[in-house]
């Protein structure tokens, strides 16, 4: 029997109208727009505003447009994951949610948490249940809006994140295109350096939890950045040599969009010039889980049958991870 592929059929993302400003920040926190720029890149990130608009919008305004431009029949989906470390409650499942909100009532549907990997740790599993035959259309989402557990008082994280998301369509291909290989890590004794206090079954929220602040993201952000430079690049570069890659194959690095600095970092050790690098990071901050879909959709005209793409990531836990895919349409 021919081996089955996963490949991308099409990418899909939505960011909020809100956007919230470096100029703007200087009002809030005590920082500056030359501080955010050389530090991390970001000039603006976008906000999900008003009552009850939690993460599953993101995801649904994706999916919608995502099956719309795919031509696709909701009914016909088997699976949604949704990436996130925002769901709109503790349950139900957020990816529950989105399939409801798009018709998907044939599909099943979960959450999978692994913070800024959680994209990566989401496409590789989404490859493995078209890979084995069984389904036809899985929709991987990555979403999240991190303005619900940001602490608009504390500038060392305020800065970084942003709300927005993006979602790409798995199906099977006897052609070599789509998912080829994936390395996907985690160390929870990285937890200590970024984590959400209170909120979960071991600090359930109570009075106190809120007033001492605990249900916003506690970063030790220098530890993190070192943690981040040295595991995306390593990944990468392991990536590539396991699949005897050279920087020359690479048609385009997408990183996790965290922070100039590592994405940098990452390219250099990869060999791969500024120009095969996909960088948003400037208009969304970070996002989370939708950093990757949402670098895919802005680049897409550009993305070509049989380019050799290495998503990378780094995040909370820790995890980490990178995914070799041969992309498989002219954008
Ligand atoms: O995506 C998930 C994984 N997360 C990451 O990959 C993030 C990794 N970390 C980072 O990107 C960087 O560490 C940050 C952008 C968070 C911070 O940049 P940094 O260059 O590591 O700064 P730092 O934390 O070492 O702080 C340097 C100085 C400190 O002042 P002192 O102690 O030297 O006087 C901070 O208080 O910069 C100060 N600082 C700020 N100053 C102006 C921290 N945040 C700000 C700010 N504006 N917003």
């Amino acid at each position: 029997m021919e081996k089955i592929y996963a490949k991308i059929t099409g990418v899909h993302g939505y960011v909020p109208d809100y956007i919230l400003t470096n100029q703007e920040l200087e009002t809030m926190v005590d920082t500056t727009d030359e501080w955010i720029t050389t530090r991390t890149g970001i000039k603006e990130r976008r906000i999900l505003k008003g009552a009850d608009q939690g993460t599953s919008v993101i995801g649904i305004e994706s999916v919608k447009g995502l099956l719309e431009k795919t031509n696709t029949d909701p009914t016909e989906i088997d699976l949604i994951i949704c990436a996130t470390t925002t769901p709109d409650m503790v349950f139900p499942s957020t990816a529950n949610i989105i399939a409801s909100g798009v018709g998907a009532v044939n599909s099943f549907s979960y959450d999978l948490q692994a913070a800024c990997s959680g994209f990566l740790y989401a496409l590789a599993t989404g490859a493995k249940f078209i890979e084995s035959g069984s389904y036809n259309k899985v929709v991987v989402v990555g979403a999240d809006k991190m303005s619900s557990i940001i602490d608009y008082t504390d500038r060392t994280t305020c800065i970084i994140f942003g709300d927005g998301g993006g979602a790409v369509l798995l199906e099977p291909t006897t052609e070599e295109v789509g998912i080829r290989d994936s390395i996907l890590r985690s160390d929870g004794s990285g937890a200590e350096f970024l984590h959400m206090k209170a909120g979960g079954s071991r600090r359930p929220a109570t009075v106190q939890t809120v007033e001492a602040r605990e249900h916003f993201v506690h970063q030790e952000g220098a530890t993190v950045f070192k943690f981040a430079v040295t595991n995306m690049a390593d990944v990468s570069a392991e990536i590539m040599k396991k699949n005897q890659l050279d920087a020359e194959d690479i048609a385009w690095l997408v990183p996790h969009q965290a922070n100039l600095r590592i994405i940098d970092a990452t390219a250099k050790r990869m060999g791969v010039g500024p120009e095969k690098v996909m960088i948003n990071i400037e208009k969304y901050g970070n996002t989370t889980s939708g950093t990757i879909p949402l670098c895919l959709w802005d680049y897409e005209s550009q993305l070509k049958k049989n380019d050799n793409l290495i998503l990378a990531a780094f995040g909370g836990g820790f995890t980490w991870g990178s995914v070799y895919l041969k992309w498989a349409y002219n954008g």
